[in-house]
């Protein structure tokens, strides 16, 4: 079986390449390398170093024949959505879109759709938040997320093209970006290992910072595996159901690393979402998911990796 993995060289994509080549696929990689490594992609995954949007992608597929379609490669900054939206739709709409037609002319059977439940739902007043839950994206990153589950409905009602769609929560583990606007685990561990100070953005009302529900990479390797065997076409969260203060957190990472340095509090940011924690009854109805990881486990995980580097 072939899987066709798009973000391979990215954080989550990377851990998915492995634990695919390990469980027996041959994995085959279309990343540009805008934010993933050439570090990231084990050895035994084939690379083509190439924009999802370019037209030259139709000849991978034509030479590689995927079976399944993995699509992980994204524009994955909220705020450069918000400052150019037509760039995100390159990537996010467009590019999304060469890729499904290619999955079409190449008979490929199934594509498995990378959303975002926190892009979604916005600031739900449902906690944990169900799929059912009125989709309202608040930035061009989320909106173009929502459109490509409608493409894939659409795909699927006019081609018989199968689909799961896997709508994360706030994932976190090894090879995260430390140094990008999101992912506060990364960041924080690797302030505190270096000694730096952290800034934890709160609302007035919620002084210890936003609320969310992180998820440990290893445990969304395993909803992606689970998916990619699963026949049914699917929209499920992939979040833990349980949520933390931005501030519980970082007292967690300081009792981890065993460094207690002080964060800085600032005003949260235009669109900072209060809430975001995701129901998971879904997807262990219909995948057999849960997590396994706890947040005190996968943070331990995650500081020994940035300890190694
Ligand atoms: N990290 C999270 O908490 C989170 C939450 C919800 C959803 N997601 C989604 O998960 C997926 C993976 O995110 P990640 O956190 O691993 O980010 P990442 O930036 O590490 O991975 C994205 C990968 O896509 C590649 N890419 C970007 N634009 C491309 C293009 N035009 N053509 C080819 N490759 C391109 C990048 O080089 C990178 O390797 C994304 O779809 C993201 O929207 C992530």
């Amino acid at each position: 079986m072939k899987v066709l993995l798009t973000g391979g060289a990215g954080f989550i994509g990377s851990h998915l390449a492995e634990a695919y080549i390990k469980a027996g696929y041959d994995v085959v990689i279309v990343d540009n390398l805008a934010a993933g490594k050439l570090e990231n992609v084990p050895d035994r995954a084939k690379l083509y170093i190439l924009d999802i949007g370019a037209p030259e992608l139709e000849k991978i597929f034509e030479i590689e024949k995927p079976d399944i379609v993995n699509h992980h490669a994204a524009q994955i900054s909220v705020t450069v959505s918000a400052r150019d939206p037509v760039k995100d739709a390159q990537t996010n709409a467009l590019g999304l879109l060469n890729v499904l037609n290619n999955t079409i002319k190449y008979k490929v059977k199934k594509v498995i759709f990378i959303s975002s439940g926190g892009a979604m739902y916005g600031d739900a007043d449902v906690v944990p938040t169900p799929e059912e839950y009125e989709t309202r994206p608040l930035s061009p990153y989320g909106i173009h997320k929502l459109l490509g589950e409608h493409y894939l409905r659409f795909f699927n009602n006019q081609y018989g093209l199968h689909y799961t769609v896997l709508r994360y929560s706030n994932v976190y583990g090894p090879r995260q970006d430390p140094f990008g606007e999101a992912g506060v685990v990364a960041i924080f561990t690797n302030n505190l290992l270096n000694n730096r100070t952290s800034k934890i953005y709160a609302y007035p009302e919620e002084p210890e910072g936003m609320i969310r529900d992180y998820v440990y990479v290893k445990d969304v390797v395993k909803a992606n595996l689970l998916a990619t065997e699963n026949e049914k076409d699917i929209t499920v969260n992939i979040g833990t159901e349980n949520a933390v203060k931005t501030n519980q957190l970082y007292r967690m990472l300081c009792t981890i690393t065993g460094n207690n340095i002080e964060p800085e509090f600032a005003e949260a940011r235009p669109g900072d979402l209060k809430v975001s924690c995701l129901s998971n009854k879904k997807a262990n109805k219909l995948l057999g998911w849960k997590p396994v990881y706890t947040l005190k486990e996968g943070l331990s995980e995650t500081v020994k990796y940035f300890n190694s580097i």
